[in-house]
């Protein structure tokens, strides 16, 4: 039984807290987090900072803003405690620099919490991609339409720009290409925020190039409903209904594949003849916990499947997204 820490209990802390308590492999040992309503909701000792904690620890997991990500990882990682920090792994490449180099003086490994990585379809799907069932890649095309309740935004840190789905939202989206396609080559984005006005970008488009010479869109917007995304797709997440419906679409040269449904078209030499579909089922897996399960390997000595340097390749890019959709806002609200 792994001993493990989970730092910060609001949205996302709290469900890592209940999957700990539920995993046969690991026991809570304690929270960390200012607001002692949250800690109370969790029968285990309570601190109020991660620097108070006086019991012994196998792991953290760092479920705080983004922006403290840096310097909880040094306090954990200072104490010898491997590190799952949620994603992005930091805000700016100089924190994703000091959590790289601070595990490298500590010996110890940091896996970062790109979830989806873990599922099942996930999986399944790079296999397809890189096992030349669908040939060489050549485009894929990935929509994300939600539009999110006003309330996530008012009276906390998603009021102002941080609230933009880039860092929140698309850092997933990026990964998970980058975890199928390959590297991110080259990047341009285009923002939009005509809906909420509210000083944050809202909707975009990006365009990406990966090192295989393939290219691939993402559609995104925060304030549009649809039934398309990963999180309605694959029914993942508790707090967001499912549709079940295709969010990614990817074609190669002898075929094409649409996910989360896992649709393998092939057969068609050419567009005179009829692509053949061939729908695949895996069994769908909870990502947080199959991530966890992992987390638990890497305390006995796994290799990290995202560490923190992999995990700042990803921000590197989404930090690209955050910049060029920016100056397209102030371009916006200048006119
Ligand atoms: N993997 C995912 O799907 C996913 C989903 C949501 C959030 N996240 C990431 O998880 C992190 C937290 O996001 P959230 O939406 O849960 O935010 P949140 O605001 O709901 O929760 C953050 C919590 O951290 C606490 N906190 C603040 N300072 C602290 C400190 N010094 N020590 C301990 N706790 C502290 C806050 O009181 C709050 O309860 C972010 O990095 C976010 O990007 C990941």
């Amino acid at each position: 039984m792994k001993r493990l820490l989970v730092a910060g209990l609001g949205l996302i802390g709290a469900r890592h807290a209940r999957a700990i308590l539920d995993h046969p492999g690991a026991e809570l040992a304690c929270v960390v987090e200012p607001d002692a309503a949250l800690r109370a909701a969790f029968d285990v000792p309570g601190f109020a900072a991660l620097d108070e904690v006086d019991l012994p620890v196998d792991g953290a997991v760092l479920a705080t803003p983004s922006n403290l990500h840096a310097d909880h990882a040094e306090i954990a990682l200072a104490r010898g405690w491997p590190c799952l920090v949620e994603k992005p792994i930091e805000v700016d490449l100089a924190g994703a620099d000091r959590i790289v180099a601070a595990s490298a003086q500590a010996g110890l490994p940091v896996l970062t919490g790109h979830h989806r990585r873990y599922h099942a379809s996930v999986r399944r799907l790079r296999e397809i991609v890189r096992g030349g069932a669908i040939g060489a890649p050549v485009l894929a095309n990935m929509i994300w339409a939600v539009r999110k309740q006003d309330a996530y935004f008012e009276g906390n840190w998603r009021a102002g720009a941080a609230g933009s789905p880039v860092m929140i939202n698309m850092v997933h989206d990026i990964d998970l290409l980058r975890f199928v396609l390959g590297e991110v080559v080259q990047v341009t984005a285009m923002g939009a925020a005509h809906v909420r006005d509210a000083g944050r970008v809202e909707s975009g488009v990006i365009a990406l190039r990966f090192d295989n010479g393939a290219v691939g869109s993402i559609a995104f917007s925060d304030a549009a409903p649809s039934p398309w995304g990963f999180e309605s797709g694959t029914r993942e997440n508790p707090n967001i209904p499912g549709s079940g419906q295709d969010c990614l679409w990817i074609a190669g040269t002898r075929g094409s594949v649409s996910f989360p449904s896992l649709t393998v078209w092939s057969g068609a030499e050419d567009w005179r003849q009829a692509p053949v579909a061939r729908p695949e089922t895996v069994a769908q897996t909870d990502a947080l916990t199959e991530q966890l399960s992992h987390f638990i390997d890497v305390l006995d000595g796994a290799q990290p499947l995202i560490d923190a340097a992999d995990a700042r390749r990803t921000l590197a890019t989404t930090l690209e997204v955050e910049q060029q959709t920016r100056a397209a806002e102030v371009t916006k609200w200048a006119s």
